[in-house]
């Protein structure tokens, strides 16, 4: 059977993904931030599992104000690093997993959960530069990748409490997958950052580690938190760290199982205009 051996959580900010893609990730500016991933890449290598299932949020490019699903679920084959008016990142063609993506339609819709499907959407940095902090430039991407689209960039947004529910439903699809599969889930964006009006650059380190703390000791107290609380404390868009409630929704200790064990855990501020975030909690075994 298919299981869930791992979540990861990540910031996705462009800046990372455009250092990596220019070489500058040795620039005096950029090598703590790198510095801090190494960790992280040693874990990936060792763990490379056959399927991520990556959370993320488009950002008006797969989707724009004409649609915008609340939960979009990735059905195809592959998926084109998206033109984010740049020119797409040169990074490889992200390679789905068609079949777990069908099952994992059938079992969290009927679990309640209207997603929505998708098969033809471009992939922008949210679902890209997370791979690029873990994988660094490869001719391919080392697993399959099902992208999982949460709106977080047009209010009314999902609760905390939903993503967590949506996660533990993702873990009971994913359990009744009826191949041997090691499938991680990865959720992204955040952390403190706001990008626009008259707050644009505020970054709340004291909050993002009280999240961070609280996501793996406490995740359903963390998702009683209010949206509201999110925009204050950690900006119009750090609204994103919602999604991560999603990868710790799968972690099998919301089951009834053991607590996960924190691997690694990186926050390096700033990031461009962004805190940006790194933990990774493994299933105990
Ligand atoms: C930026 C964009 C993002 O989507 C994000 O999550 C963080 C930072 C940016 O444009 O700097
Ligand atoms: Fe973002």
């Amino acid at each position: 059977m298919a299981r869930i051996s791992a979540s990861v959580y990540s910031s996705h900010v462009p800046a990372i993904g455009v250092a990596i893609d220019q070489n500058k990730t040795d620039d005096p500016y950029y090598a703590p931030l790198f510095a801090g991933y190494e960790a992280g890449r040693k874990w990936a290598a060792a763990n490379t599992p056959d399927v991520v299932i990556l959370v993320f949020n488009d950002h008006g490019n797969a989707f724009g104000l004409d649609l915008i699903p609340t939960f979009a679920l990735g059905m195809s084959a592959s998926y084109e690093p998206a033109d984010e008016g740049w020119g797409p990142r040169p990074v490889p063609t992200v390679q789905g997993h068609p079949a777990l993506s069908a099952h994992l339609a059938q079992s969290v819709i009927q679990d309640n959960f209207d997603l929505t499907l998708v098969n033809d959407i471009p992939v922008d940095h949210g679902c890209t530069v997370p791979l690029s902090v873990m994988y660094d430039q490869p001719e391919e991407w080392p697993c399959k990748v099902i992208p999982l689209l949460v709106n977080v960039v047009q209010y009314p947004v999902p609760s905390g409490k939903r993503c967590l529910e949506l996660g533990k439903a993702i873990r009971r699809a994913v359990d009744t997958f009826d191949e041997d599969l090691d499938v991680q889930i990865w959720g992204t964006g955040g952390m403190s950052h706001q990008l626009q009006g008259e707050r644009a650059g505020l970054i709340n380190q004291p909050w993002d580690n009280a999240f961070l703390d609280r996501i793996v000791t406490d995740p359903e107290g963390q998702a009683a938190v209010d949206h509201v609380e999110y925009v204050r404390e950690a900006g119009s868009e750090g609204i994103e760290l919602v999604m991560w409630l999603i990868a710790r929704g799968a972690m099998s200790d919301l089951a009834g199982g053991e607590a996960p064990t924190e691997v690694h855990r990186h926050d390096h501020v700033p990031a461009s205009n962004t805190a940006a975030g790194q933990l990774i909690l493994e299933e105990t075994v």
